[in-house]
C-alpha cells in the first residue's frame, strides 16, 4: 500500500512553487498583477539608486498589447545596474539578490520580486524579459528566463558592448499576460502618483497606455538619509532565523562566537547567562552542527535575558517637512499634521518608525478624497490587501468623533502612515499589507491619536470661532434698536455715539 502512495513522491524547487501560487507573490487579478509589476521594478530602482547614493530618475511605460489581457511593461532607471556575474540570478532566480541575509531598511527583503516578474512573463505570454544593464563601463543585452525546475536564471541573446563608465542603470522590458490597466485607486497611475508623494527626491516619469505623459520632478534636493545596516537582535529572531545564519555566515568554528559577532547587544557575559540558561546545549559547539531543538532552547534562552534594546538608528523615517510639503503640495489642505515620533521596537527586538500625516479640508472633498487612508511601508505604496492591514484596521479602530471628525469615510479627511523598518512585518510575499503586531499596532493607533488631537484643535477653533460670529451676529440685530431706544429714554443722547460704543464693546467680547 504504501509503495504506491510514495510513487508519485517528488522534490519541487522554490520557482515550481511560486509558480503554482503566484497570488503569493502578488499576482491575482488582472489589475493587481500589473501593479504588481511596476512595484516590483520601481522599487527594485529606488533601492539601487539609495544605496548607490544616486539621485533616482525612473521612467516606466506601460503599452497596451492586447486590451485588458496584455501589456508591455518597461522600467528604467539610472541606478548601479547590475554586473554579468548577479544579472541572472537576480532577474532569473527566486530567493537571489542583495537584500534578504542584511538588516538594512529597504524596499525589498525577499529576493523574489523581479524573478517572479520575469516566471509572471513566462507563465503568461512564453515571452523571458528583455534586459539592458549598464554597470562599469559595460553594457550588456540579453534576454532572461527561468528553468522552473532548477530555479536556475536562463540567459540568452546575450551582447556585450562597451560604454561610458558614467552611464549606469539598468532596463527592463517584458511582456505581460493576465493583466489590465485601469485608471482607478489600484491602478499603476495612481501607485506612481503616491510613490512619488513619499520619495520627493525622485524624478518619475510615467507613459500610460492611453498615450499620456505625467511627470514628477525631484522636488528636493537632499537625498534621503542613508540606512545603516544593522546586526540582528537576538529578540528579533526565531529558530529558523538561528538555523539560517548559523549555516550561511562562514568561519566560526564556536557557535558562541557567532552569535557574539553576528548579533548585537550579545556580549561575553550575556554568552555565559545563556550557557547558565543552556545547561544541556553547548554554546561552543560548531555552528554547523546546530540543531532545530537546540535553536529552539537557544531563542527560548534569548527570551529570559535582560537586554539592551536595538540601536534605533537603522530605521530612517520620511521626514516631518517631506511629508507635510507633499500633503500640501497634492492635496491643498486647510490643515496639515504630521507626526516626528522617535523609533519603537516590536518583537523586542526589530526597530521601526511610524509617521502619520494629516490634511483635512480644502480641496479634500472637492476631489471626492473623503476618509482616504494612504498605506505605505519603507515608502512603498500599499495598495491591495486593504481589509488585513494593520494601518487600515488601526484606523478603523480609532474613535475619531473623539477629535470632532465623525464620520470619517464622508469627512475631508486624509491620512497617510509610513511604516518604516529593517524588516517590515508583512502579511504575506505580495508585500501588500502589514501584520498586526502588537507594538505595531499600538504605535500606529498612537501616532494616529496625536494627529487627531490636531486636527480636533483646529476643529474647534473653527467651531468656537463659528458660534462666536452667530453670537456677534444675533446680538448686533438689536445694537440699532437698542441704541436709538435708549437715546430716547436719556432724552439729549446720541444715537449715533450711543451705537458705536455699545458696537466697540459687543466686537472686543467676541474677539
Ligand atoms: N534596478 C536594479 N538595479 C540594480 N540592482 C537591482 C535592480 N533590480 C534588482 N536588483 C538586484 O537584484 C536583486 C533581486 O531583486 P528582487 O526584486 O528579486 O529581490 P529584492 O529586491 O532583494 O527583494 P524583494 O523580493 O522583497 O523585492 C536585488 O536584491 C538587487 O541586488
Ligand atoms: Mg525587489
Amino acid at each position: 500500500m504504501e509503495k504506491d502512495i510514495f510513487k508519485g513522491f517528488k522534490e519541487y524547487s522554490v520557482a515550481e512553487f511560486f509558480k503554482k501560487n503566484r497570488q503569493m507573490l502578488g499576482f491575482s487579478g488582472k489589475i493587481r498583477s500589473l501593479t504588481t509589476i511596476v512595484h516590483e521594478y520601481v522599487t527594485n530602482s529606488l533601492d539601487a539608486c539609495g544605496e548607490a547614493g544616486i539621485h533616482p530618475e525612473i521612467e516606466v511605460w506601460v503599452d497596451e498589447i492586447e486590451k485588458n489581457e496584455k501589456y508591455l511593461v518597461r522600467v528604467r532607471d539610472n541606478g548601479p545596474g547590475i554586473p554579468e556575474k548577479h544579472l541572472g540570478k537576480a532577474l532569473g532566480m527566486m530567493l537571489a539578490g542583495t537584500k534578504f541575509h542584511r538588516y538594512v531598511q529597504q524596499r525589498g527583503q525577499q529576493g523574489i520580486g523581479a524573478a517572479g516578474c520575469t516566471m509572471y512573463s513566462l507563465v503568461t505570454t512564453g515571452q523571458p524579459v528583455k534586459v539592458v544593464s549598464k554597470h562599469g563601463g559595460v553594457k550588456l543585452s540579453c534576454s532572461l528566463g527561468i528553468d522552473f525546475k532548477a530555479n536556475q536564471p536562463v540567459l540568452s541573446e546575450r551582447q556585450v558592448e562597451e560604454c561610458p563608465p558614467e552611464e549606469h542603470g539598468l532596463d527592463v522590458e517584458g511582456v505581460f499576460g493576465d493583466t489590465k490597466y485601469e485608471n482607478s485607486l489600484q491602478g499603476v497611475r495612481e501607485y506612481l502618483k503616491r510613490t512619488a508623494i513619499v520619495n520627493p527626491h525622485a524624478a518619475i516619469i510615467f507613459n500610460s497606455p492611453e498615450k499620456e505623459r505625467m511627470e514628477y520632478p525631484k522636488s528636493v534636493e537632499e537625498l534621503p538619509e542613508r540606512a545603516t545596516e544593522v546586526k540582528p537582535h537576538p529578540l528579533g529572531i526565531r529558530p529558523n532565523d538561528l538555523l539560517d545564519l548559523a549555516g550561511k555566515v562562514k568561519g566560526y568554528t564556536k557557535l558562541s562566537a557567532l552569535l557574539q559577532n553576528e548579533f548585537t547587544r550579545v556580549s561575553l557575559n550575556k554568552v555565559k547567562e545563556l550557557q547558565d540558561l543552556l545547561p544541556d546545549v553547548d554554546l561552543g559547539m560548531n555552528p554547523a552542527k546546530l540543531s532545530w531543538g537546540d535553536a529552539e532552547k537557544i531563542v527560548g534562552a534569548f527570551g529570559k535575558v535582560k537586554w539592551i534594546a536595538p540601536a534605533t538608528d537603522s530605521v530612517i523615517p520620511i521626514g516631518k517637512e517631506q511629508v507635510e510639503k507633499s500633503l500640501r503640495n497634492i492635496l491643498n489642505p486647510e490643515l496639515v499634521y504630521v507626526t516626528g515620533r522617535p523609533p519603537k521596537i516590536y518583537r523586542g527586538g526589530i526597530p521601526f518608525i511610524v509617521e502619520v500625516g494629516i490634511a483635512y479640508g480644502g480641496d479634500i472633498k472637492s476631489e471626492g478624497k473623503g476618509g482616504v487612508v494612504m498605506r505605505f511601508a519603507n515608502r512603498a505604496p500599499l495598495l491591495f490587501d486593504t481589509g488585513g492591514c494593520a494601518i487600515t484596521q488601526t484606523a478603523k479602530n480609532v474613535d475619531w468623533k473623539r477629535y470632532e471628525i465623525k464620520n470619517f469615510d464622508e469627512e475631508p479627511v486624509a491620512i497617510l502612515v509610513n511604516v518604516a523598518s529593517v524588516h517590515i512585518p508583512y502579511t504575506s510575499a505580495g508585500k501588500q499589507s502589514i501584520a498586526s503586531e502588537d507594538d505595531v499596532v499600538e504605535e500606529i493607533r498612537n501616532a494616529m491619536m496625536e494627529a487627531g488631537r490636531h486636527v480636533q484643535k483646529h476643529l474647534s477653533g473653527k467651531r468656537r470661532e463659528r458660534e462666536k460670529s452667530t453670537k456677534r451676529k444675533a446680538i448686533m440685530r438689536y445694537v440699532g434698536q437698542l441704541s436709538s431706544d435708549m437715546a430716547e429714554l436719556a432724552g439729549n443722547a446720541e444715537a449715533e455715539a450711543l451705537k458705536s460704543r455699545l458696537t466697540g464693546m459687543i466686537e472686543e467680547r467676541f474677539e
